[in-house]
């Protein structure tokens, strides 16, 4: 079992090395680097990170993917996918706040798709961060780009290359912990029905859940629409579509839906609509002009339904939590538990779970889910009321709305 767990990270981590051929460019290299990403596992050797024997084959293995990532995210920029991206290293950035490669990536990502206040924020952070922990300034390229972020005004728009690809799925930063009934399931209904919701509160994994069912697909595109305004048409989120499929305008005289329906005809693929909330109404209108006549499937994520006849709903529930008093194994094999931990690890490379510790985050998490349940038998506020922009994601697998973090 751990000479698996060992080579497939090493085989994971070969695959992020300097291997790579960096003659690619562009969505080529993007999709390369985001399946090798896919390959790692989790944190290498884990367990045993501590021992004298691997803690220098793990850190270098930890060194392999964090300069694939950056890799992977000069690649994303140069397909001009800034807006994506800046959500995608967000977490990674929290993890490994002094890496001044992928904080540059992040700048750049944050700038480039406007948001150039929050990108300043970060460069004084991690200057304050430089200066306390090392006494030291930020490298030249950093300080070169605050300038021009200061100086530039907003960014001119990214000329996307010629041809246009499809966006590879995001490569995922952690192990994803006890959903493998929930992927089955979905990808089960999948075979079965056309569109398929996943529901549940913020933060409870509804997009994490999604794109592990798309990495098993042969063709899979995911499509954020977080940042969509609420007044996006069904025309616009097509465009939005088209252009995270790679699909080329045509300059004929259809609607963008109709070209875009035109275009997936015979195609098969599934299509991941992440985040819908905040755009049901053009999400709902989108689906039934685009799916019949295509092979295409689509796996949507949304904290409330779309409301369209041909939708199966499957609400993702928090993960599991064992029961006050539980045997410690019980507590040990829990979903929450193994999250929490996992969590914790990477955040203090020292801890490990145990018998002794575990009962702390079951606990946290019975109190989250009940604090959950007591909202949902609260009155149903109106939709259109719920229909907020996203103010921020939630916080590994920890409902949103049970931490009161979130908007609605
Ligand atoms: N089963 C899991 N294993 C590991 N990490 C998880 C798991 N579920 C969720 N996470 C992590 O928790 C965070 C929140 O999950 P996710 O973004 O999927 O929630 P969501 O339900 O889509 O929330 P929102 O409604 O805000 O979009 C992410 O960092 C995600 O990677
Ligand atoms: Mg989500």
């Amino acid at each position: 079992m751990v000479n698996v767990a060992l080579s497939a990270r090493k085989s994971a981590a070969a695959a992020t090395s300097s291997t790579v051929p960096l003659r690619r460019s562009g969505g080529g290299l993007a999709a390369l680097l985001a399946e090798a990403l896919g390959l790692w596992r989790g944190e290498a050797f884990a367990g045993f990170a501590d021992e004298s024997f691997a803690s220098t084959a793990a850190a270098a293995l930890e060194e392999q993917r964090l300069v694939a990532w950056e890799d992977y995210a000069g690649a994303r920029l140069q397909l001009g996918d800034h807006a994506v991206l800046a959500g995608e290293l967000g977490e990674l950035i929290e993890q490994h706040p002094l890496r001044e490669r992928l904080r540059a990536a992040h700048l750049r990502a944050l700038h480039g798709s406007g948001r150039t206040t929050e990108a300043l924020d970060s460069y004084r952070k991690l200057r304050r961060l430089l200066r306390d922990e090392l006494g030291l300034e930020p490298g030249a390229e950093l300080t070169a780009l605050q300038e021009e972020m200061l100086s530039a005004g907003p960014p001119a728009p990214v000329q996307r290359q010629a041809p246009p690809t499809q966006t590879p799925l995001p490569a995922p930063q952690t192990e994803l912990v006890g959903r493998d009934d929930a992927v089955a399931d979905v990808r089960a209904l999948l075979g079965t029905h056309r569109l398929v919701t996943l529901t549940g509160p913020g933060g409870v994994g509804k997009t994490r859940l999604a794109l592990e069912v798309a990495r098993a697909e042969d063709e899979a595109c995911l499509v954020e629409l977080a940042g969509l305004p609420r007044e996006t048409t069904v025309d616009g989120l097509a465009d939005v579509v088209a252009a995270a499929l790679g699909i080329r305008d045509g300059a004929r005289p259809q609607s963008s839906v109709e070209r875009l329906a035109e275009a997936l005809r015979g195609r098969r693929l599934l299509l991941v609509l992440d985040n819908c909330e905040h755009v049901v109404e053009p999400v709902a209108a989108f689906v039934p002009l685009v799916l019949p006549a295509s092979d295409v499937r689509v796996l949507a994520t949304s904290r409330e339904p779309l409301d369209v006849s041909s939708e199966h709903l499957r609400e993702v529930p928090p993960l599991d939590v064992p029961t006050p008093g539980a045997p410690s194994a019980e507590l040990l094999r829990s979903g929450a538990v193994r999250l929490f931990a996992a969590r914790a690890s990477a955040a203090s490379p020292g801890f490990a779970l145990s018998a002794e510790n575990a009962e702390t985050p079951a606990g946290i998490r019975r109190r989250a889910t009940a604090a959950l349940r007591a909202r949902r038998r609260r009155p149903h506020r109106k939709r259109a009321a719920r229909r907020t922009p996203r103010q921020r994601p939630g916080i590994a697998g920890v409902p949103v709305a049970a931490t009161g973090a979130g908007t609605r």
